[in-house]
């Protein structure tokens, strides 16, 4: 490898050198020209996520440093090796950096890897040296953006899993589109720090997670669904393990059938995480030959390592200490999920996290090449002068679309008012409205409702539904209107019977209200009258033994868009229909795939586009390395009102849904809560469970999980 030389400093300066005293993200004015809009959606917990790297002494798990900046969500970190380093500029009067950290970073609304050079000031005399001893709250802090828009053509995509590897950046990137529904975008792709070119490492119309590269750099291992695909899995993915050469993907092998989360020990031992057919998930070892640039495929030997009664996954290995593995549990007297070391040797765990922090949950660590340290990521936390604590009601997500900017509502079923000037919106168990700069947050309902929608006509009466989500026909549901510029908030309920009435829109012209419910035993789409509910004029739209639901009625009136599962009841599957709201002109708009979703439409301003949220892009990372989401699948499309050219607007593995279209172009930029309180009380995957179910066999994959 040539050492730094001018031509790298240079090179450095198109990545945009991001100093510590970072200033404050200012949108642009330019943005949102004529006809600009705004679209809003909600993210499951997303809101309690505000995650640092943080690391703990290998040798003595007694003290935890914060190695991230506490601002954005900043996780799945990586510790390059020195050698790695070459790529990073020499700065003029400072020391040796102590320590780098490799990482995801969600600031500014965009997924981006960062690293961070971290310098000890005053320069500690060599006696005391140590490394990563040093404050973390100083100015000594050197961040470079590794993927500008210079490298990324200023695409918009969900970065995952980075490693550097010489010059080059290896990493999850989801700016391809397969082509196909219920495809995964997840690729993994080498970028050469110096040159900016980038290669695509996965074979086209493949799907790639969890990428760990080899000590020697030759190989890259990877969790893949191969040829067959995303098949709706939202616990552990069928993935199996492929290895190929980090160089240009060529070479690639299956190493291992039925593994995740793969990590290298040294180039002929592999440990990855599986879920046994008792029930836990475990950590495996893959031993083989690799001889003159093969891999022995025929050679590989698996073997369980950690045993049932906890569930350990997510290993990482250490190059220079071969005796252990770092693994994240969940044990059953715990309900946190917590960073282990594990002896290969003696088979004993050692606590890492569960003395320092023992009522937090930690996820995904990574090992320091000289193995003293162990990383993680886990919720900061509130910080003491109650700053960037990610605490946002409204933040802002960087669009794909120039006249379209979007947000995420700390809450779920945004509206906006028809002037776009206030947004309603829900979080359990109330009903809220504020302005749309996030100012003047008010409660207007303190009961359980989901939906929400305002009147085109009457200033200030919303619609929502009252009673719980994801509920059978019969549950009691009702629509109510609210008038929230009303001084007493009096409102009244539109529907009676309690059969589960949800989903209002109501007509432009403010005399109808379209809503879904379940009174014949079915769900189905039914019109009433706006001002006095079913008691005025009721009559039903669509009839079937299935479901339709999640209505949302275009603005010029001549559509009603809708999701069902008509085609296939029960299954879960749900597309999007339209249909003129005298009944006539019923199409199916869009269908991700077979057997998969698409939901909650709404219309565009000018009734051209619909938003919605589907499972069209799959999954883009293994649930497991993610806090729990029921559908760790959503992200948000545009699609045009006749079903065509979909766009995706979102690049996450979080589940996004939701999505509210607003007339009004909001500026992108991020609005904190005005009292900063950080909650971290986010979930764990509620499918770990503790007394697991022995995993039924149906599927004809190797389980292979005995000792
Ligand atoms: C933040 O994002 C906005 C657009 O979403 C962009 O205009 C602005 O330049 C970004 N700021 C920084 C510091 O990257
Ligand atoms: C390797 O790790 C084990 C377990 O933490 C430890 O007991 C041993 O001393 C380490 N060996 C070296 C050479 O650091
Ligand atoms: C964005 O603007 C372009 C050009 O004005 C227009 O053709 C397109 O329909 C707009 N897209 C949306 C989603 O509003
Ligand atoms: C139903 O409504 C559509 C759209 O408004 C209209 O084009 C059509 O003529 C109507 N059909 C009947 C039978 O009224």
């Amino acid at each position: 490898m040539k050492p730094p030389n001018h031509q790298t400093i240079s090179f450095f300066l198109i990545f945009n050198f991001l100093l510590s005293s970072f200033p404050h993200l200012q949108a642009t004015a330019a943005a949102g020209g004529d006809g600009a809009t705004t679209i809003a959606f909600a993210t499951l917990g997303r809101s309690s996520y505000a995650f640092d790297i943080y690391a703990i002494p290998t040798n003595r798990p007694s003290k935890e440093i914060r190695l991230t900046d506490g601002k954005s969500v900043n996780f799945n970190g990586f510790f390059p090796s020195p050698s790695s380093l070459s790529v990073l500029p020499q700065l003029p009067n400072r020391p040796d950096p102590t320590t780098h950290i490799l990482y995801i970073t969600e600031r500014n609304g965009s997924s981006k890897i960062y690293l961070d050079a971290l310098y000890d000031t005053p320069p500690l005399t060599s006696g005391s040296r140590s490394m990563l001893e040093f404050p973390t709250e100083s100015t000594n802090r050197l961040q470079v953006n590794l993927l500008g828009d210079e490298q990324t053509g200023g695409r918009v995509s969900m970065k995952d899993k980075p490693s550097l590897v010489g010059q080059s950046l290896i990493y999850v990137s989801t700016h391809e589109n397969p082509g196909q529904p219920r495809a995964s975008w997840a690729a993994i792709y080498s970028t050469q720090l110096t040159t900016g070119s980038t290669r695509r490492l996965t074979p086209k119309g493949v799907a790639d997670f969890s990428p760990a590269v080899s000590l020697s750099g030759v190989w890259t291992a990877v969790a893949s669904f191969g040829e067959k695909g995303w098949g709706g899995e939202v616990q552990e993915l069928d993935t199996d393990i492929y290895v190929f050469l980090t160089r240009d993907g060529s070479s690639r092998v299956k190493i291992v059938e039925h593994g995740g989360w793969p990590a290298w020990a040294d180039d002929s031992t592999l440990y990855f995480h599986r879920r046994c057919d008792d029930g836990w998930w475990s950590v495996f070892r893959a031993s083989f030959s690799t001889k003159d640039g093969q891999l022995g495929v025929e050679s590989v030997v698996t073997r369980r390592l950690t045993p049932p009664g906890l569930h350990a996954f997510t290993p990482a290995a250490s190059s220079s200490n071969k005796s252990f593995i770092a693994v994240a549990t969940r044990r059953p007297e715990s309900e946190f999920r917590h960073i282990e070391l594990y002896d290969v040797v003696s088979k004993k765990f050692i606590d890492v996290t569960r003395p320092v922090s023992p009522n937090a949950h930690h996820l995904n660590p990574f090992i320091s090449p000289d193995s003293g340290w162990v990383g993680y990521h886990k919720c900061r936390g509130a910080s003491n002068d109650g700053k960037d604590n990610n605490d946002l009601v409204l933040e802002n997500v960087r669009s794909p679309l120039p006249n379209v900017s979007l947000f995420r509502v700390d809450g779920s079923f945004p509206s906006y008012s028809p002037d776009g000037e206030r947004v309603a919106y829900v979080k359990f168990p109330g009903l809220f409205v504020m302005n749309n700069d996030g100012s003047g947050v008010r409660n207007v309902l303190t009961r359980t409702a989901f939906s929400t929608a305002w009147d085109w006509k009457r200033k200030g009466v919303v619609y929502t539904s009252v009673g719980p989500t994801f509920a059978s026909e019969s549950t009691k549901v009702d629509i109510i209107s609210i008038n929230v510029d009303d001084e007493d908030l009096s409102y009244k309920q539109l529907t009676l019977g309690g059969e589960n009435n949800a989903f209002p829109s109501p007509s432009p012209d403010g005399k109808w209200v379209v809503f879904r419910s379940g009174r014949t035993g079915h769900k189905n789409l039914y019109i009433m009258d706006a001002l006095n509910g079913e008691t005025g004029r009721l009559h039903r739209l669509t009839e079937g033994p299935w479901t339709d639901t999640m209505c949302n009625w275009s603005p010029d009136g001549e559509w009603i868009a809708f999701a069902s599962d008509r085609e296939n009841p029960g299954s879960g599957s749900f597309e999007l229909f339209k249909i003129h709201p005298n009944g006539t002109g019923l199409q199916k708009v869009i269908q991700s795939g077979l057997g998969g979703r698409t939901n909650h439409p709404w219309f565009s301003p000018d009734g051209k586009y619909i938003v919605l949220t589907s499972d069209y892009a799959g999954v883009s990372a293994e649930p497991i390395s993610n806090p729990h989401h029921y559908q760790p699948y959503g992200d948000i499309f545009v699609i045009k009102s006749d079903g065509t050219g979909i766009q995706r607007l979102t690049h996450n593995s979080y589940e996004d849904g939701t999505p509210a279209w607003s007339s009004k172009y909001t500026r992108p930029t991020n609005v904190e809560w005005p009292s900063g309180r950080s909650k971290c009380s986010f979930d764990d995957c509620h499918w770990l469970n503790i007394s697991p179910n022995k995993v039924s066999s149906s599927s004809n994959k190797k389980r292979q999980c005995a000792h």
